[in-house]
């Protein structure tokens, strides 16, 4: 304990005579900071000073966003707090920056072993909190906070392993919300051979990232290097350390962790000023660790998400059975590591936890399979790096513990188990021969039985389908009450017709307007599609779809019940001359953003994941503050937990607004919805329609237009010129950009709605260069849009829920 009373009161006397450190960023020797005063980097992004969290009574010294003084990014007296706010902050004769009491006590040190007097502390713009020696402007520092987290990982900060030193920087959460001293959530990089990330609540692990695989940390669900920032691992003789970089200053991302157990990754949402979740700990079901048990594999698309993996059952049944999975599975037919064994691959998953194993890293992808097929504890291999194709080779020795499947194919590592002979092969030997003929012809025998019942069963369905659909978890209107709200389904009320049937506006009894949707009978829909359809779009819940309130089935009535848009749609205002000046251009922004929430949602968020497939203008409906909704599920399309692009021989959609490859090829995927987006925003943007599009100077639709324009930096001139428009330029144009990235040619070009929402909430962010867009050179034999409901006539079949005129 060192104490400095002269120094203290000097250093009183010149804070009493001045006020330059006020709002500085630098604290050099002579200067002080107490209560009330604050050290704010040059840029104004942090904030350095005394605060006291939540109703806590003690005083601490941290870092803070200047614009969020809740959000407290680090802490230096974590574990020392003063008792009361008198305190001052300064630097030592020995040029360490300490924390002195009332009674000049040192409280907090920056205990630094390389300090020279004379040197002076500095907040970066990066949040950093340096000590630096006198006229040093280079980036040797003497101290700095980056090396010292609290529970926050901000941008350009390293955590990992000195391996000089052996310390190892973690992220800690606090205690409490009142109390940021070291609570028992740790996030750290473990390296047991290959590093991952493992969070834990004391040493018990709660989530784990996979092992890096030579360009990530596997099993995130996150993309490689997404556009907002990179992420870097530093793996060398002198240490390991993870930090990331935000691709661009604009760009304001924090990763956390809390008392809860959770870690999240913030970003920072520019539009409305809030912090967005990017990822979490908590993403899923799955992302627990070892929530399936061990030899268990969660696949969050399937209810239950647990299964055993292939060859395993269950250890206890009973318990699998109400859902209790910790105790996992166990081999069906146990190794006798005689001959014959395979490997089982099983695709694209977050690897298990690295506990029993061993690694070779130079081995080949070839060596890998044969040297765990000799090894007789070797249950399972994976090759460790994906660079190329492929090296190294991890050997999983025990239990295989928190593996979970991933829906992105192509960016997951895949995994091979140890099977018996007997597991893979039953007809190896004669004996197996005869058993496996008389099984097949005993399973013969009950299969057309199986057959048989069904059909008896269907005939029973066809009969009494009235009665037996308890199956729908949606409210159930009765035929009289619907009968009732349209005035027996009255030509008056009627506000549309679509493909499949005729939409009426009606009153329930409670006041509540509806829109009704009566199927016609001729729709061709089965019953039970008609169901999946109900189901599927019943589950659907976000603020800027279009909600389903209810269904109707007596009889061979069939009705759909639909919040009703007394805003029609917004073909109806942008494409008319007069009422297209009711869309302020903050209007059409706030639209933009709502279809491009309610698209993520779709894509990402809702457990179904669904691709639109007949995104247009004429879909979006407005409700009465002129809110998106998008509509018209028709045509929308679930896609399993593997896929990422479907085939089809029915081509059905909106021409103008179908991506190149679905046109051409039928395959459509998410990237298709993004396609059409793209043409929706740049037509709002311009109020003119993409296929109906004409210039005297050149053959181009509206795509080819904006694109040109942009090309030569007046890409302005698409919009609407309208004065009551009032745009704010910049918005304007980031909505062209994005419109262009959109609706590029080749759908690995085109962003993600996840990046298109934050392009563009965030401005100021460098977007990439448009590349040329699909079909821009477009004019083919009919000029007129093809009406959908012709389309959806000729492909009947797929589907019949639309609102198609519902507004
Ligand atoms: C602060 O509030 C929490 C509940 O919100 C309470 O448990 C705690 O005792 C309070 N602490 C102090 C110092 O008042
Ligand atoms: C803080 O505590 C010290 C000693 O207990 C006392 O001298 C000082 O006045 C207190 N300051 C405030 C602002 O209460
Ligand atoms: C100031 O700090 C010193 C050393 O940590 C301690 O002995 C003393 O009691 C503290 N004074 C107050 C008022 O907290
Ligand atoms: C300063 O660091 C030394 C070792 O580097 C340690 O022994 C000492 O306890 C530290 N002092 C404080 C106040 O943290
Ligand atoms: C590791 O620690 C040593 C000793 O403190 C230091 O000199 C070295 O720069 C550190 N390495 C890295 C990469 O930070
Ligand atoms: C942790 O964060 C989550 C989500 O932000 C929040 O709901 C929870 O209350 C937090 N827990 C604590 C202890 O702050
Ligand atoms: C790793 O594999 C390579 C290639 O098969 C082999 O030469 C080397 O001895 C192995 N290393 C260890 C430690 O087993
Ligand atoms: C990858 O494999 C292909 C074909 O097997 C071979 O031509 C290529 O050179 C290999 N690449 C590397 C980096 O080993």
């Amino acid at each position: 304990m060192e104490i400095f009373p002269a120094l203290f009161f000097q250093n009183l006397l010149l804070y009493l005579l001045s006020g330059i450190c006020r709002a500085a960023d630098t604290l050099s020797s002579s200067m002080t900071i107490s209560y009330g005063e604050t050290l704010v980097s040059s840029g104004q992004s942090f904030e350095l000073g005394f605060f006291s969290p939540g109703n806590s009574s003690k005083w601490y010294i941290g870092i803070w966003y200047k614009e969020f003084p809740e959000i407290v990014v680090w802490v230096a007296n974590r574990e020392n707090p003063l008792g009361n706010s008198s305190g001052v902050l300064t630097i030592g004769p020995d040029g360490d920056l300490v924390l002195l009491n009332a009674t000049t006590g040192v409280v907090w040190s920056s205990n630094s072993s390389r300090t020279e007097p004379g040197s002076a502390a500095q907040l970066l713009e990066s949040g950093n909190l340096v000590l630096k020696r006198k006229d040093d402007n280079t980036e040797s520092y003497i101290w700095q906070s980056f090396d010292f987290p609290s529970d926050t990982l901000l941008p350009g900060m390293k955590i990992g392993w000195n391996l000089s030193t052996g310390v190892n920087r973690y992220l800690t959460s606090w205690k409490d919300d009142n109390d940021p001293s070291p609570g028992d959530i740790t996030y750290r990089i473990d390296n047991p051979g290959m590093p991952q990330f493992v969070l834990r609540r004391g040493s018990e692990k709660i989530y784990r990232t996979g092992p890096w695989n030579g360009i990530r940390f596997s099993g995130t669900g996150l993309p490689p290097q997404s556009i907002i920032f990179k992420y870097i691992l530093i793996y060398n003789n002198e240490g390991l350390y993870y930090m990331n970089e935000a691709s661009d200053n604009s760009i304001i991302t924090r990763l956390t962790v809390n008392q809860s157990g959770l870690l999240q990754r913030f970003i920072l949402n520019k539009g409305d000023f809030s912090w967005t979740t990017m990822y979490s700990s908590q993403y899923d079901q799955c992302e627990e660790y070892g929530v399936c048990g061990a030899n268990g594999i969660c696949k969050i698309s399937k209810r239950p998400i647990c299964e055993c993996l292939y060859g395993f059952v269950p250890k206890s049944q009973r318990e699998w059975d109400v859902h209790d999975w910790s105790n996992g599975c166990v081999r069906r037919i146990p190794l006798d590591c005689q001959r014959g064994e395979r490997f089982f691959k099983v695709n694209s998953v977050k690897l298990p936890d690295l506990l029993e194993f061993s690694l070779n890293k130079s081995m080949s992808v070839h060596e890998c399979p044969s040297e765990c097929y000799k090894n007789c504890y070797c249950k399972a291999y994976a090759y460790s790096d994906i660079r190329g194709n492929g090296s190294g080779c991890f050997m999983w020795l025990g239990n295989l513990i928190d593996i979970r499947e991933f829906s992105q194919a192509n960016s997951q590592q895949d995994i091979y188990i140890r099977m018996p002979a007997s597991e893979l092969y039953h007809k190896k030997k004669t004996r197996h021969v005869l058993i496996f003929v008389v099984s097949s012809l005993l399973f013969g025998i009950l299969f057309l039985g199986f057959l048989i019942w069904c059909l008896i069963q269907r005939r029973k369905e066809k009969r009494g389908s009235e009665t037996n659909d308890k199956d729908i978890e949606l409210p159930r209107f009765d035929l009289f009450t619907i009968t009732t709200a349209t005035n027996n389904f009255s030509s008056t009320n009627m506000i549309g017709e679509g493909g499949f049937g005729i939409v009426y506006k009606g009153t329930l009894l409670t006041g509540q307007e509806v829109a009704v949707k009566r199927l016609s009978k001729n729709s061709g829909q089965g019953l039970q599609e008609f169901k999946n359809e109900v189901i599927l779009i019943a589950k659907l819940q976000h603020r800027n779809l279009v909600r389903l309130l209810g269904c109707c089935l007596e009889g061979d009535e069939r009705v759909l019940i639909y919040e009703y848009m007394p805003n029609k749609s917004l073909d109806y205002f942008i494409f008319d001359q007069h009422r297209k000046a009711l869309l302020t251009w903050k209007k059409r922004f706030e639209i933009i953003m709502g279809i491009s929430r309610g698209l993520l949602y779709l894509h990402r968020d809702s457990r179904l994941r669904i691709i639109h497939r007949d995104l247009k203008t004429s879909n979006i409906l407005l409700d009465s503050d002129l809110n998106a909704k998008i509509s018209d599920f028709g045509l929308a399309r679930s896609f399993g937990g593997d896929q990422t692009e479907i085939n089809t021989k029915q081509v059905v959609g909106t021409y103008g607004y179908m991506s190149p490859e679905y046109v051409v090829d039928g395959k459509f995927s998410v990237k298709s919805d993004v396609f059409s987006f793209g043409v929706l925003l740049l037509e709002i943007v311009s109020s003119r329609k993409n296929r109906r599009f004409h210039h005297p100077e050149h053959d181009h639709n509206l795509l080819g237009h904006a694109w040109l324009l942009f090309k030569e930096g007046r890409a302005w001139e698409i919009v609407d010129d309208i004065s009551e428009l009032s745009p704010v330029e910049s918005e304007v144009l980031r909505c062209i950009h994005v419109g262009l990235l959109c609706v590029q040619k080749l759908p690995h070009d085109r962003p993600t709605m996840a990046s298109v929402v934050v392009m563009l909430d965030n401005e100021g962010m460098t977007l990439p260069r448009p590349k040329e867009p699909g079909f821009f050179v477009e004019r083919s034999c009919s000029e007129a849009d093809m009406s959908t409901s012709e389309e959806r006539r000729l492909t009947h079949n797929v589907v019949t829920m639309s609102v198609l005129e519902a507004r």
